[in-house]
């Protein structure tokens, strides 16, 4: 049995993904805790409903960094996990951390990296125009959201889209690769190296499932011309996900 640790800093639903995912479909793995960086959040207090483990480290006011990074790693440590899971935790990790607890780190992030790494991606997006956004869970290296893909998911922007409805859009997309990546990395299913992660495919699977497109979904909002466009394309290279 694998157990994960999952740092959460705010709304925490990528954790509840994850738990539920976990749960409902019977991973070998266990979530031994949430720990957050702040008292007093919604993560928290959900994760205790979901009868999970929950432990604060409070960092408001902290300011050194590498104190705080030793404390939460001795923390970390003390439950001995197989994966940490970064989800939602608002807090840039140092290098000491991230080598502590390298190949078992991962982490979600609101755009297709390498573009628009950093706070208010989906502002990113819509200041450079891009046709499509999304999500990349990937695990974790020194430098700020980088490191080794293992999925990704790509979501239409649409006219009219403010920060909010593409936050939305991302987030629902979220909410499907995070717990898939990580079913995938406690089932042993992953073999990586410092730059790419591959997938043991199944028989029926392939590499393509580390792609995933929510057009589909979404195609009620694309316009007649775009979804004219679509089903005249190639066929998904997604549907073993479906
Ligand atoms: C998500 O958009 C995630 O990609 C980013 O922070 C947000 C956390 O949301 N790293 P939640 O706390 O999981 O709801």
């Amino acid at each position: 049995m694998k157990k994960i640790v999952i740092l959460v800093s705010g709304r925490g639903s990528n954790m509840i993904a994850i738990a539920q995912a976990c749960r409902r479909q019977g991973w070998p793995a266990q979530i031994v805790a949430v720990i957050a960086s702040r008292p007093d959040t919604q993560a928290l207090r959900d994760a205790s409903e979901l009868g999970l483990n929950t432990r604060v480290l409070d960092a408001t006011g902290s300011t050194d960094r590498a104190q705080y990074d030793a404390r939460l790693a001795d923390l970390i440590d003390g439950f001995e996990p197989s994966l940490v899971v970064l989800a939602g935790y608002m807090r840039i990790l140092g290098d000491a951390f991230v080598d502590r607890f390298a190949g078992r780190l991962v982490n979600i992030h609101p755009s297709l990296l390498p573009a628009f790494p950093g706070l208010r991606s989906h502002q990113q997006a819509l200041r450079a125009g891009v046709k499509i956004h999304g999500a990349t869970v990937h695990l974790v290296g020194r430098e700020l959201d980088c490191g080794p893909i293992i999925i990704q998911a790509a979501v239409p922007v649409l006219a009219g889209d403010d920060e909010q409805s593409l936050a939305a859009r991302v987030l629902r997309a979220e909410h499907r690769i995070y717990p898939l990546a990580i079913r995938w990395l406690v089932e042993e299913r992953l073999e990586f190296d410092e730059q790419t992660v591959r997938l043991r495919a199944q028989p029926g699977e392939s590499q393509w499932l580390a792609c995933f497109d929510t057009f589909e979904d979404d195609a009620a909002a694309l316009s007649a011309d775009h979804a004219e466009l679509r089903s005249a394309s190639a066929p998904r290279l997604t549907g073993a996900l479906r």
